[in-house]
């Protein structure tokens, strides 16, 4: 390269990182009134988005944010995960998945700004709300009251957070892109619960904020009397009826959620885009002007950071970027589309009181003004079940059912919240064999070598203690691990009738507090049993045999992941408080004030075993033939990664419960149970109407979690270590990688969604009502439209996947589409003369739906 070109370029990278250096270093002045956040004097209409940073990896955040701000998101939200970060007092971590400074600058060099949420008590679905387990066996605490232990370590991790915050410069004051922090979770919902400790531990909480100085105003959610100058903000399914507690405060939305968490066991809730577009819209309409989608990206419960207790090692969330961090289509789209509406009316909406009018008794609209008459309206039809057509300054417009449209310049509609205009994704778990790793190329591909280890069932080595009667599990184990071993033995005499020919088996029956449990009777496997998401506790009984002579009972007692939220939280036990046995000639025996011994965890949990430094701490058998259906049972292979960069999950399908583990990262559990037939799904989902979790539900009758994400950032190219540990027995042959792939993409589109091209929007001056209605299709990068399984123009109906022609069919739909989109990556297809025959069932209003393959 000649020199004055590399002088050059050197002079174009010195002013390029100036620049950046000046847009993030800049100090910027964050303030509010009752409108909107105010920064650096100009007032802002903010899109939010939670992805909590350790729920995936440090590979996939880059990819999380961009596809975040692609999606037309301007803040990025995330909790702090206090249990993540002081692992025991004082001691702290801030590595890897909870490299929360790194996080934090990701975001700001995307160029977008962040909200903490500091709680330091989070709920989240997280183990413990978030709040260190041995905080609760610091004598005389009591979480979130008025209580000294309690908080004088929450102020000091909130120090340390806000600390680390200053000296990295990451608030706005300091040319940060922190905007807003957070100070506790909805604890106003709970407050009264907590009596004379209640309001002055919230009002503590927020003073104590206050004093950290940050240079950016604090928020409390669901905190109703939240003091001044903190923010009282709102979290929902719906915010449009939220109002602060000061006339000086703006509306804020902290946690909209757009789906909802899955418990093991029960069914998959999905919220319709519909639906979201629609309660943001309100919430704009109706004069908010920032709002968060809690989850975003929801991801992946890692290790035993799921809460609940039950809740799965998927935090999918129905979110608008999938737990493997593609793009949900159509709803990340959807809401894109939304999100440029909005930011297309952010001056007209943030400076002057609408007028509103009203058409009928759910129909209304708000029209917002500038100063230099700028002109934008919301005009909502909150009717669950009627369309409306109405007349607005002379035009008149079709509003769905429960649906709002957007329009930028008062006129013409940009957007309307239940018209998806945007394709459908087919995203599919492409299943691979594991296969064995080429670093063991004597062991041949396809022909999988096993190591095996079997836990003994009751107490390994020393016992740790025994006791006449039940301890709690929690206290016990203090969450080093699920497992906990409750055995005790039982004399039989030969004189007892069950043990003659035909005598009745004798029966056990015991109770815990939860979560679950597996039942041992001389190193049998005779029963599990578990509580679920509503009740965690549980009771069972089960037929036993017993021999004459010492008989062993060997209860393993798990948890599932702890409490995360409600009053007194942390003083929600586990564990065994009943065992009694029927049958006896004397009738029931009760067990419950034995003598029962007791051992910590798994034997393999404590030499590591799958660690890469402990695999060698025990013993494997080595076999191409693994036992099936054994329980408690280590199992070990080397494998290769699947091939190629899509996203992976383990398929544990044919496995029964237990953890596992990639090169020693931890996936940690599984458990693909099923949910019950009888709960009530929908698969085909009205979006109109109120959402509920359990509105529109799916996966009755099948397992819950089948899939388990491993980042493709915890793979080796050859060699990867699986451990697996199964309780209860499973085929571990079964297991298979399955690649997250999108096969192929639908779209569904009526004449009757007049609304033009909105990047286009101000420089298009053809742009009116009448704009072409088009359908755009696009596969994933790298892949084409290979064929068009389905094309119809006429009236076709159902859903991506079962679309069916309608009574009104134009014949060449699918050459006229394959014309246009066939062997393209991507392709626009206007509903238009010159594509289909526009005279075809008159009167009627048309829609072109198409389904293609991509590969
Ligand atoms: C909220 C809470 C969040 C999360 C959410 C449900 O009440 O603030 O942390 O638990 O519910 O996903």
């Amino acid at each position: 390269m000649a020199m004055s070109e590399s002088k050059h370029l050197s002079l174009l990278f010195f002013f390029f990182f100036f620049s950046l250096f000046v847009a993030f270093s800049l100090a910027a002045n964050v303030t509010y009134d009752r409108r909107s956040l105010i920064i650096d004097g100009q007032r802002k209409l903010l899109v939010s988005a939670s992805i909590h940073y350790p729920r995936s990896v440090p590979a996939m955040w880059p990819g999380l944010v961009s596809t975040a701000k692609e999606g037309g998101v301007d803040v990025i939200e995330t909790y702090v995960f206090w249990n993540g970060h002081e692992l025991s007092p004082g001691n702290y971590y801030f590595e890897g998945r909870y490299d929360l400074v790194k996080f934090v600058k990701i975001v700001q060099q995307a160029g977008l700004y962040l909200i903490l949420r500091i709680g330091p008590f989070v709920a989240a679905e997280w183990n413990f709300g978030g709040v260190p387990v041995w905080l609760h066996y610091v004598p005389g605490t009591v979480f979130r009251t008025d209580n000294e232990p309690f908080k004088r370590h929450m102020q000091n991790f909130t120090t340390l957070i806000v600390n680390l915050m200053k000296r990295e410069k990451l608030f706005a004051s300091q040319g940060g892109p922190i905007i807003l922090a957070q100070i506790e979770n909805e604890y106003g919902d709970i407050e009264r619960v907590y009596g004379d400790g209640g309001k002055p531990y919230a009002m503590w909480a927020a003073k104590m904020a206050v004093s950290q100085d940050i240079g950016v105003p604090w928020i409390m959610c669901q905190q109703y009397d939240a003091p001044d100058p903190v923010i009282n903000t709102c979290n929902s399914f719906y915010c449009d009826q939220f109002t602060p507690n000061s006339a000086n405060k703006p509306k804020f939305w902290t946690e909209n959620w757009p789906g909802w968490f899955k418990t093991f066991g029960a069914r998959d809730p999905h919220r319709p885009p519909e639906d979201i577009a629609f309660s943001v819209a309100r919430f704009f309409q109706k004069g908010g002007s920032l709002q968060n989608y809690y989850m975003y990206h929801g991801g992946t419960n890692f290790d035993r950071t799921a809460g609940g207790p039950f809740i799965t090692t998927s935090y999918d969330y129905d979110a608008p970027i999938d737990e493997y961090g593609l793009a949900r289509l159509p709803k990340w789209g959807h809401l894109k589309e939304l999100h440029k509406a909005l930011k297309l009316c952010e001056h007209a909406l943030l400076y002057n009181e609408p007028t509103v009018l009203t058409f009928g008794p759910l129909q209304e609209a708000h029209i917002y003004t500038d100063s230099s008459g700028v002109c934008a309206a919301f005009i909502s039809n909150v009717d669950e079940e009627n369309d409306k057509m109405l007349t607005f300054r002379n035009v008149s417009y079709h509003l769905p059912a429960w649906s709002v449209s957007v329009l930028p310049d008062c006129k013409n509609v940009a957007f309307n919240t239940a018209k998806v205009r945007h394709h459908t994704n087919i995203v599919e778990m492409a299943p691979e064999k594991l296969k064995a790793s080429t670093m063991s190329p004597e062991k041949g591909l396809e022909n999988l070598q096993w190591d095996v280890f079997t836990e003994k069932a009751g107490i390994w080595g020393d016992a740790d203690f025994s006791k006449n009667g039940f301890v709690d599990h929690l206290n016990t184990t203090k969450d080093s691990t699920d497992y906990l071993w409750y055995t005790t033995s039982l004399h039989v005499d030969e004189s007892e009738k069950f043990l003659s020919k035909g005598g009745s088996h004798p029966i056990i029956r015991v109770e815990s507090k939860g979560h679950a449990l597996h039942a041992f009777v001389n190193k049998e496997l005779k029963a599990s049993a578990s509580g679920n998401g509503s009740d965690i506790t549980f009771k069972f009984e089960s037929q036993i045999a017993l021999k004459a002579g010492i008989n062993e009972i060997a209860l393993l007692s798990m948890t599932v992941g702890l409490q995360n939220a409600g009053p007194f939280y942390e003083w929600v036990g586990a564990g065994i408080t009943s065992v009694k046995i029927d049958g006896f000639n004397n009738g029931t025996i009760d067990l419950s004030s034995n003598t029962w011994i007791y051992k910590i965890g798994l034997e393999g949990e404590h030499l590591n075993i799958y660690k890469p430094d402990g695999l060698n701490n025990v013993k494997w058998v080595s076999t191409p033939n693994p036992p099936k259906n054994q329980p408690l049972t280590w199992y070990k292979a080397v494998v290769d990664a699947p091939y190629g960069d899509d996203p992976v999950g383990l398929d544990m399908i044919q496995m029964g419960k237990g953890q596992v583990w990639l090169n020693g990262e931890p996936v940690r559990r599984y458990w693909p149970r099923t949910s019950s037939i009888h709960d009530e799904c929908h698969p085909k989902c009205n979006y109109r109407g109120k959402f509920m979790p359990n509105k529109c539900s799916t996966g009755c009758g099948e397992p819950n979690q089948r899939w388990y994400h491993v980042p493709r950032s915890w793979f080796r190219s050859s060699g990867n270590v699986l451990v697996i540990f199964e309780e209860k027995g499973g085929d571990p042959t079964k297991i298979s990688f399955s690649r997250r792939v999108v096969t192929g993409v639908c779209g569904f589109i009526s004449d009757n969604y007049p609304f033009g091209d909105l990047d286009s929007w101000d420089k298009n001056s053809e742009f009116n009502g009448e704009a072409k209605v088009t359908l755009q299709l696009k596969c994933p990068e790298s892949k084409l439209i290979s064929s068009i399984r389905f094309a119809s123009f006429g009236t076709p109906n159902g859903t991506c996947g079962s679309y069916l022609k309608g009574n009104c069919h134009d014949p060449d739909s699918i050459s006229a589409v394959e014309k246009i989109c066939a062997n393209k990556s991507e392709c626009t297809i206007a509903l238009s003369k010159e594509n289909f025959n526009m005279d075809l069932c008159p009167g009627l209003s048309k829609t072109l739906a198409v389904e293609a393959a991509c590969s």
